[in-house]
This record gives C-alpha cells, structure tokens and sequence, in this order.
C-alpha cells in the first residue's frame, strides 16, 4: 500500500517551495452563493490600501478581547458603537472585509456579550459554513432576507475566522467549526474554484488569476475531478509533470494554488489557540448539531425543529454542476483518501476536541468517513504516508502572527 502510494506521489517529494513569498492582503471572499447557487467566490482582492508598501504586520502576542479596546484607547462604554476588530489590531492598515463581519443590523450586539461568553465562528471553506454563517447573521453573501436565528448561538457568535481573515479574539470562549467529510470538501473547492474561461477570471477575479491559472489553465487536463485525478495525480496520468506536482500540492495543502485546498483543517485548527474550547457543527448533521450546539452554551433544547429545517436554515442550494464534473471513480476516490490522509487525521482531531458532540456521534462521522475512505479513514497522525505538514510559516504570513502558547 505505501509502496504504491509513493509511485504515485514521487513527482512531489523534491519541491518543497510553498511558493508563498508573496502576500496580498485583503481577500474579498465574495460569496456570490444566494439562495439558488452556492457560489463562494474566494477572491483576493485589494482594498483600497497601500498593498505595495505594506509588509507583514506580524504581532508576536495575543489578541485579548481587552487589549483590543486599550490598543485604540477607546474605553468601552454602553455608548461605544464599536469594538475593535482583531483583524485590523494585527494587519493595520488593513480594513475588515465587509463579508466577514456580522449584518450591519446585528454588529450591535456584541456589546451586550460579555467578553468571556463571546464565541468565534471557524468557517473552513466548502463545508457548508455559508448556509451556518447567514443563520448566525454574518455578512458572507447571504440572501439580504435571511435573518439571525433563535437563542444563544447567534447573539455570541460575534467575529469570524476564515482563510486569511483571522478576526476573532483569542480568548473567545469557543470557537465554532462547521466540517464536513474531507474528500467532499476537496470536491467541492475543486469545482468551485475552477474558472470558467480565462477571459472571465482575469476580469472577474484578477487577484486569483495567476493561481488559478496554474492550476486549471496551464493544465487543461484538470476539467472534470475524475480527469483531475487520473491525469495529474497517478502515474499513467497524461498531465506534465509540472501539473501533477501541482495537482498533489493543492490537494495536500502545501501550496496555494486553490484558496480553499490550501485554507484546509489543519490550517483552521492550527490557527486558533492549542486550548481553544471547541464546538462543531457537521455539515453532514447541520440541524441535530446546531441544537445541540445551542444547547451546550446553556440554551434551550431543540430551538431548530428538525420539521422546519428548511426554512430556519436554508441549506444554500447544491451547485448545479454537471453530475460528470462531480463524479469520482472508487480508483480515484482512494488517491485523494491517501493524499488528504494528513487532513483526514485532521478532521477528526476536530470532531474529537468537540464538547459538544458525544462518543457516539464522532464515531458515527469517522464511520460514514469509512465509507468513503475506507484505507485512511483510522489513520492517525504519524501514520499517514507522509508527515503532518509544519505550517508554522503560513500561519505567521496568513493569520498574521507568530505564536500562540
Ligand atoms: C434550488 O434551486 C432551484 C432552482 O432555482 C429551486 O427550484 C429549488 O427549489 C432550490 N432548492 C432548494 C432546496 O432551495
Ligand atoms: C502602514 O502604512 C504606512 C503609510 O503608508 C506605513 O508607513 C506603515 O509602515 C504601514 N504599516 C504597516 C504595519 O504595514
Ligand atoms: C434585497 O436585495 C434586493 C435585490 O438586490 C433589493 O431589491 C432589496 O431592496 C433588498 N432588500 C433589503 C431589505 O435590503
Ligand atoms: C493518456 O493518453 C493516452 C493516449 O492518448 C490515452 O490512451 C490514455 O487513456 C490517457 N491516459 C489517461 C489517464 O487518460
Ligand atoms: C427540505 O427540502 C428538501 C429539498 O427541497 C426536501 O427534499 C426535504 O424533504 C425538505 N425537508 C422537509 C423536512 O421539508
Ligand atoms: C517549523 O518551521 C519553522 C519555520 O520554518 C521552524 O522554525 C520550526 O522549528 C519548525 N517546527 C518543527 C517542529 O519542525
């Protein structure tokens, strides 16, 4: 089995370049995905700021809700209307994106929560966190008629973290995370990334346009997910061997190519504090786990009736891909498994530091993860093929500082 997985990855274990020397800060992560499509628009974009002389404002602290209000000498009082972002503490002369922020209508309540109630929303990209997000009163691109739901969750859920917008305090009380299975995830970056001619990436998503044409453009084989992985990801493949490496290099996460492969588990779960409180949300069980969610912070049970799913949290409507763009052969299914091995390890570190989520329902998810990946699927870290990834470097350039203990 390792045998054989190394034959397929060998084109990989030279390049160790993560390619990542270069910074633009300030991503719009359009999410163009409304009710009807779930089009998440990753896309970096300027802001209006002095990209070309900034450089890395690395802080070598934490970000404590109140260090945050002395930084800006703004004592907070019942009149304040704003609280500092954390973002903006560490990249400063950076604005917040507007779609990382709550709706304009509920920025509000923060001020009503005490600090140590207040709760971080770990979107990790393509695993449903969009349809999550609209019901906790982000911004995102939700449909301007969803609304904050019921209870507790979303009158805590105050800030975000999401790629390279790390906004949200250190000392949160959790730090939600929406997951789902790592093979889908992967599926569904793939596709959504994938432009649709180049005319329309350079204009439409000019700060995406050399990654993503190195991936999909410079290699025309990488049109279906199937294609994508017999052609660049096996050793028959067709693709050049500067393609494959490329193919293998998305998909693990080294190298940023494709905003959401590269933005995975380990990087969201490396990028909150090693003592985070956990909470999770499985894209797989969105209803049950958002009220259980709710009820572990002390609110009621069942707030989100099961009957009603589909109004109180409409889960954002399936891409209308092409049934063959989505397909993934059993053969080809089993490489990406291999290859996400170190994030399937990931994943499940997530469901298994969760408070909220019982015994059985973590072993529930790793079971249905067998179904999918049935020769990784009980990996743990240190058995995977290859190392867990160091990450330290891409956590100080994306997150925006050193350390964190
Ligand atoms: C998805 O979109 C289609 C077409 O716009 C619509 O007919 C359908 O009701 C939607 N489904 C859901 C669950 O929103
Ligand atoms: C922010 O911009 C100012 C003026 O352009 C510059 O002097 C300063 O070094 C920048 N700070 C950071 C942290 O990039
Ligand atoms: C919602 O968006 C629609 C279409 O963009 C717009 O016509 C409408 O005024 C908006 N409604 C609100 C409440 O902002
Ligand atoms: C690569 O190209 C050859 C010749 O065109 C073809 O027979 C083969 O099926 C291709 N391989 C893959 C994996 O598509
Ligand atoms: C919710 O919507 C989906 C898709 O339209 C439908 O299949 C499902 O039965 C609905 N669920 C309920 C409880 O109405
Ligand atoms: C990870 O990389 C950083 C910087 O490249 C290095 O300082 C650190 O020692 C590495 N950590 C481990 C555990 O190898």
């Amino acid at each position: 089995m390792i045998h054989h997985y190394q034959q397929l990855l060998s084109p990989t274990n030279h390049d160790n370049n993560n390619g990542w020397n270069h910074r633009l800060k300030n991503p719009v992560f359009a999410f163009a995905a409304i009710v009807t499509t779930v089009i998440v628009v990753c896309s970096l974009a300027y802001n209006g700021m002095d990209v070309g002389t900034s450089t890395f404002a690395i802080a070598s602290r934490l970000r404590q809700s109140s260090e945050a209000a002395e930084d800006c000498n703004t004592k907070l009082s019942p009149t304040s209307t704003t609280i500092p972002s954390p973002y903006e503490q560490i990249w400063k002369n950076f604005t917040t994106p507007n779609w990382a922020k709550k709706k304009q209508q509920y920025r509000d309540i923060e001020l009503d929560i005490p600090e140590a109630e207040r709760i971080c929303f770990v979107h990790v990209g393509k695993a449903g966190g969009s349809s999550v997000g609209c019901s906790l009163g982000f911004s995102l691109h939700c449909d301007n008629t969803t609304q904050i739901y019921d209870g507790l969750l979303p009158q805590r859920t105050t800030r975000l973290f999401h790629t390279n917008v790390y906004d949200c305090f250190d000392d949160s009380a959790y730090f939600l995370f929406v997951v789902r299975n790592p093979v889908e995830r992967l599926r569904s970056a793939f596709l959504y990334e994938r432009p649709n001619s180049e005319a329309e990436l350079k204009k439409e998503y000019p700060d995406y346009y050399e990654r993503r044409k190195n991936l999909y453009l410079d290699c025309p084989s990488f049109n279906t997910m199937e294609n994508f992985v017999q052609e660049g990801m096996t050793k028959h493949g067709n693709a050049s061997d500067v393609c494959k490496t490329r193919a293998m290099e998305a998909v693990r996460g080294t190298r940023h190519f494709s905003c959401h492969m590269y933005f995975n588990y380990q990087f969201h779960l490396e990028g909150v504090p090693s003592d985070a409180n956990i909470l999770v949300i499985r894209n797989e069980h969105l209803i049950p786990d958002w009220n259980s969610v709710e009820h572990y912070i002390g609110g009621v049970k069942e707030i989100m009736p099961p009957e009603k799913a589909n109004e109180t949290m409409p889960v954002m409507n399936k891409s209308t891909k092409d049934q063959k763009d989505k397909w993934i052969s059993e053969d080809s299914t089993k490489i990406l498994c291999m290859n996400l091995c170190n994030e399937i390890v990931n994943y499940k570190k997530i469901l298994r530091l969760s408070l909220n989520l019982n015994y059985m329902e973590v072993e529930h998810s790793i079971e249905e993860l067998r179904a999918t990946c049935p020769m990784y699927a009980d990996f743990e870290e240190g058995d995977c093929p290859l190392p867990m990834p160091n990450i330290s470097d891409k956590l100080k350039a994306s997150r925006g500082y050193e350390h964190l203990s």
